[in-house]
């Protein structure tokens, strides 16, 4: 279980490496991604970083197991552990972000892809952002991102009543830039992020800054909601949830 990273000319590209849990986030792995967006940040020779998934799926959301050992753990358990710390720094990022999406996209595999520039879907791409149903609110500043990038009506479908949605339905609501066969999508989406990578970085980045608006408004819509996803985390709601999703896991 890792996140595999590697430096592909102006591109680092973050493979979630947990095939057989659908690329569900541990600890280890949050601080995995959070430590690829600071070396990003860092290089002068990195102008995007790819995101991607391995063995056929995006990511799974946060690791149900690790929501649980917090719901029963004693303690405020104010989420800001590993995956807070990571989405803080997404929120903060400033340089380009692209995901390469295929198979489930699920919580914080749907709220990253919030943060990302550019979006790109194999058919198999299934976005969800169940929190609700989880007992849970939303997370990596979704509850201001998603009403402004699908109007109130859609975000509300996705996150009040925790619809999914399929590759097409993402690319006509605007969440996907592009839904390309699988065999083709990940060179597709690094193709891509290069192309970002290589443009004239100042105006680029000056550009993105301008088009997503305060990072430090979104920065302090997202502690908002971690106060409240911490309490709730904590609910006997959100622990039948988990049990339900762990018990049917174990068959
Ligand atoms: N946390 C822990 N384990 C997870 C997981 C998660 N978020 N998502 C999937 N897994 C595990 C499953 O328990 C299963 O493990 P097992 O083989 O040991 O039983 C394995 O990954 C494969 O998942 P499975 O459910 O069999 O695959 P699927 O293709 O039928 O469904 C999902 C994939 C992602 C739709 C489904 O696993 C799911 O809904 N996961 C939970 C997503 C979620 O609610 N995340 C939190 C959001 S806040």
């Amino acid at each position: 279980m890792s996140v595999d990273v590697i430096r592909d000319g102006g591109v680092l590209v973050a493979t979630l490496n947990r095939p057989e849990k659908k690329n569900a986030l541990t600890s280890a792995m949050y601080r995995g991604l959070r430590d690829a967006l600071i070396a990003a940040s860092a290089d002068e020779g990195v102008g995007a970083v790819l995101v991607t998934g391995a063995g056929g799926a995006f990511c799974a959301g946060n690791d149900i197991g690790d929501f649980l050992a917090e719901n029963r753990a004693q303690g405020e358990g104010a989420r800001t552990g590993a995956g807070g710390e990571f989405i803080r720094t997404l929120a903060r990022f400033d340089k380009q972000l692209v995901a390469a999406v295929e198979g489930a996209a699920v919580g914080v595999g749907t709220t990253m892809c919030l943060h990302c520039d550019l979006v790109y879907a194999a058919p198999s791409a299934r976005f969800a952002m169940p929190f609700v149903n989880l007992g849970l609110a939303p997370e990596a500043g979704s509850s201001m991102l998603a009403p402004r990038r699908f109007g109130l009506g859609v975000a509300s479908e996705m996150l009040l009543l925790g619809e999914a949605v399929d590759a097409a339905r993402a690319r006509e609501i605007g969440l996907v830039n592009e839904v390309v066969a699988a065999e083709a999508l990940k060179g597709h989406a690094l193709a891509k992020a290069k192309a970002l990578a290589a443009k004239p970085r100042a105006a680029l980045m000056a550009s993105r800054r301008l088009m997503r608006g305060d990072a430090e408004a979104l920065y302090a819509h997202m502690e908002e909601e971690l106060v409240v996803f911490a309490r709730l985390l904590k609910s006997p709601e959100a622990r039948a949830a988990f049990e339900a999703f762990a018990g049917r896991a174990k068959g």
